[in-house]
Parts: C-alpha cells; sequence; structure tokens
C-alpha cells in the first residue's frame, strides 16, 4: 500500500504571504529566544523553532513558517524548504494519534507492509488520511533510524518496534483507552510520560 501519502505534502506556491507581525504564545517566544541563543548562526536554530510553531498551532502553517523566518532572519522559502523536506513536520492536519509507518527496505524486508494493511483495515484509513472523529491518522514514510527492530511504528513522538500485527493491534487499542501522552514539547523541552510500561528502546 503505497501512493497517496503525497497529501500530507504540499504545494507552497498556492500560499499567501501572513499580513503583519506573527507572535507565538510567550512561553514559545522565551523558548525560541533560548534555542536561538544556543547557535554562532541563528540560521541553524530553523527545526527547534519548526517544532515550536507545529506545537502551537497542530501543524505547519504559512504563518508559523513566518514566524520562524521573521525569528531567524531567513526568507520564509528557506523555511519551507526545510519543513516539506521532514516528515515530522505536518503540513496538514493530523489526528491527535499520528502513525508513521516506516515503509524503507529494512522494514520492508521485515512485513512493513503488512503493517500497512493492517492500520487500513483496523482504522479504516489509506496513508495521508485521518479518522472522522479525529482520534487517528496514518502515513507511511521513509527510514526513521530504527532499522535494527523492524518493523516499527511512530506514534506522535514515540517509536514502538519489533511490530507484528497482534502486538501493534494491541497497542492501538490501549492507546484509545490511555489516551497517553506520546507528543514532545519543544516548549517545555520534554518528551511526554508515553504508554505506561512501553520500552523507550526495545534494542537488546
Ligand atoms: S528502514 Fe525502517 S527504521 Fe530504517
Amino acid at each position: 500500500m503505497t501512493g497517496s501519502g503525497e497529501v500530507f505534502h504540499i504545494n507552497t506556491r498556492k500560499i499567501s504571504p501572513v499580513r503583519g507581525p506573527v507572535a507565538m504564545s510567550p512561553a514559545a517566544e522565551k523558548r525560541a529566544q533560548q534555542i536561538i541563543a544556543q547557535y554562532p548562526q541563528s540560521r541553524s536554530a530553523v527545526m527547534p523553532l519548526l517544532y515550536i510553531a507545529q506545537e502551537e498551532r497542530g501543524l505547519i502553517t504559512q504563518e508559523g513558517v513566518e514566524w520562524v523566518s521573521a525569528k531567524l532572519s531567513i526568507p520564509p522559502v528557506q523555511v519551507w524548504e526545510v519543513a516539506t523536506f521532514y516528515t515530522m513536520y505536518y503540513k496538514k492536519p493530523v489526528g491527535t494519534y499520528h502513525v508513521q509507518v516506516c515503509r524503507t527496505l529494512p522494514c520492508a524486508l521485515r512485513g512493513a507492509k503488512k503493517i500497512s494493511e493492517f492500520l487500513h483495515a483496523k482504522l479504516g484509513l489509506m496513508p495521508g488520511e485521518v479518522s472522522a472523529d479525529g482520534l487517528w491518522s496514518f502515513e507511511e514514510v521513509e527510514c526513521l533510524g530504527s532499522c535494527g527492530t523492524a518493523p516499527m511504528c511512530q506514534i506522535n513522538d514515540v517509536f514502538f518496534e519489533n511490530l507484528s500485527e497482534e502486538k501493534l493491534g494491541k497497542l492501538l487499542e490501549r492507546i484509545a483507552k490511555e489516551r497517553p501522552d506520546l507528543r514532545l514539547s519543544t516548549v517545555r523541552d520534554e518528551l511526554g510520560a508515553g504508554l505506561a510500561g512501553a520500552p523507550k528502546s526495545e534494542i537488546i
């Protein structure tokens, strides 16, 4: 199952500039200044600032891009170049729990296609779609850097590894019931508590 993940990418030519200066929450503005101060060249902070813009708005918007652009004194197009390259920046709305299934070779050889097909059957979603209740979205992405524990997926900002259909099914049921915080907050500089008892890494 491949192909329709393109809905998570966008044509930036269709986006109009925002009128006037953009401001984020006071906590986000403060954190952005702390991050920028860590770099000899402020433009190097583009990725963490994009995370802040995404955390504040739920996805990457033109408004968020212009905020990053103004903070770093670089053109908005250079911010979009980074945002559109990486799948961890959401260009379209995603569900409360966004499941990214790795489909690159090591995961493919270990059954990633079955994982995608299982998600399609379980959630009724094709890659790139969001469930009607807004709880789930699903996307196929390239290598997430956890090839040694293939097949794997990332749900929000947490890895789930050595997957089988049965294992993922149980994980989804627990997440739907327990609603764990699986997000990384760049503003607070901390990862959510995660799913109780789930290991941070299964590499042994
Ligand atoms: S190929 Fe799937 S994590 Fe690298």
